[in-house]
């Protein structure tokens, strides 16, 4: 019986310290797209095809992101200029690859 009562006092923390990892994990709310002018557009002209995840999992530059909306544009999606103006700053802004990396030259060793 007192080991019974030793092991119970021993879980007890332990819970205490599952229940706080899980309260501590960031929400699902990280990787939800922040708010911003190009997401009600997205939200409206681009899911007839395939879901926003498709869109929101890209990593692309500015130029990239416009081509690719102007491809999306040829598809049938209807987005005007603007609206393509629009979605694409937002992606680029949100959504962005760093252009850096693929434009200039690796950087030199770092002395240590
Ligand atoms: C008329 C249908 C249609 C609409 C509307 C549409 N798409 Fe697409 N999209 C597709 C198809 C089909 C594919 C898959 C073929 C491919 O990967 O090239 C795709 C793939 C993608 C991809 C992944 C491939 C890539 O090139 O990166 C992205 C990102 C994307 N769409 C963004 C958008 C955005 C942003 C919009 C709103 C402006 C949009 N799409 C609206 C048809 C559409």
């Amino acid at each position: 019986m007192r080991n019974m009562i030793l092991t119970v006092a021993a879980l007890v923390p332990l819970a205490a310290l599952g229940a706080r990892a899980l309260a501590a994990d960031p929400p699902a709310a990280a990787a939800s797209p922040p708010p911003g002018p190009g997401l009600d557009l997205i939200n409206q002209r681009c899911i007839f095809c395939h879901n926003t995840a498709q869109i929101f999992s890209q990593r692309k530059t500015p130029e990239a992101w416009a081509a690719t909306i102007e491809q999306m544009a040829n598809r049938g999606a209807e987005v005007s200029p603007e609206e393509i103006k629009v979605m694409a700053d937002y992606l680029a802004k949100n959504y962005g690859a760093p252009a850096a990396a693929a434009a200039a030259p690796p950087a030199p060793p770092q002395p240590k």
